[in-house]
């Protein structure tokens, strides 16, 4: 660990990577521009219950403390804050923050609440940690969206690097969730990224037209087994649907393999 203050000054900027922990290589990505960006880093590891649904997954998340310490050790972080959730959420705890039309679309409708416990907890954090910037995967694209509209619309000071996405040899985008995959689920999953390749010859093509792209991904998906949440294409500031694609438009993917739900974007023009 090297010294967070300098004759009692913190040393600024301080860079902020929040995370659920079962830490891979994309979140190592965020870690690894972080310290290269900012003079003190800050990784949380914290399973958020408010931003799983009652049906979710939060008992099973994939926990591994120590594997994670582990990983983060040659990396140079400042400080791993975990918090307990009774720290986070105290007994009697009622302040929530919403950002209401963006988290209400997409994933967000298909998890009601999700992205308000997604907000309400990345604010407690930034606070907490007193981040300058917030180092965020864009696999989670509408997660990046929602947030940058919260510390906006709150303003806070803080700003969130979007870094890419970081894929396994055949395409299927880092998550903690892949552990889930059987190994047969594994295999189809990586589907997603065909998708995302096929749109985008598709595009180039000229067949630019969402739907005419979206009838040919879905029978990608259909044809490997993933039961389709949703495929959107759609503006990516405003996360509202385009009817034909350009620059601006981004393919959004939610498909679940077995019981795992995965989601997968990326640009297409
Ligand atoms: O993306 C995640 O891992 C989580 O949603 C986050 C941002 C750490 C908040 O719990």
């Amino acid at each position: 660990m090297t010294a967070l203050m300098e004759q009692g000054e913190i040393c600024r900027p301080i860079g902020f990577v929040p995370t659920m922990g079962y830490l891979h290589q994309g979140h190592l990505s965020l870690v690894h521009r972080a310290r290269q960006e900012c003079r003190t880093v800050v990784v949380s590891i914290f399973v958020n219950p408010t931003q799983f649904g009652v049906n979710e997954d939060f008992d099973s998340y994939p926990r591994d403390l120590s594997r994670d310490l582990e990983m983060l050790e040659p990396m140079g972080v400042d400080i791993v804050f975990c918090p307990p959730v009774r720290e986070m959420y105290p007994d009697g705890y009622q302040t929530f923050v919403d950002v209401e039309q963006l988290a209400q679309i997409l994933c967000g409708a298909r998890r009601p609440g999700h992205f308000r416990g997604v907000t309400t907890v990345v604010l407690k954090l930034v606070n907490i940690v007193k981040a300058d910037l917030m180092y965020m995967g864009e696999k989670d694209f509408q997660q990046c969206v929602v947030l940058e509209t919260m510390l906006r619309e709150l303003n806070q000071a803080c700003r969130i690097i979007r870094c890419p996405i970081v894929r396994e040899a055949d395409g299927l985008a880092m998550s903690s969730r892949n552990v889930y995959l059987s190994p047969e689920d594994r295999q189809k999953a990586s589907c997603l990224h065909q998708a995302i390749q096929l749109a985008q010859r598709l595009c180039r093509d000229g067949k630019d037209k969402a739907d005419e792209v979206i009838p040919v991904l879905t029978e990608l998906i259909l044809s490997r087994g993933g039961q389709i949440d949703y495929i959107a294409i759609v503006d990516h500031v405003s996360l509202q649907p385009v009817d034909v694609v350009d620059t601006r438009s981004r393919l959004l993917l939610a498909v679940r393999f077995g019981k795992t739900r995965l989601i997968d974007n990326g640009a297409i023009a």
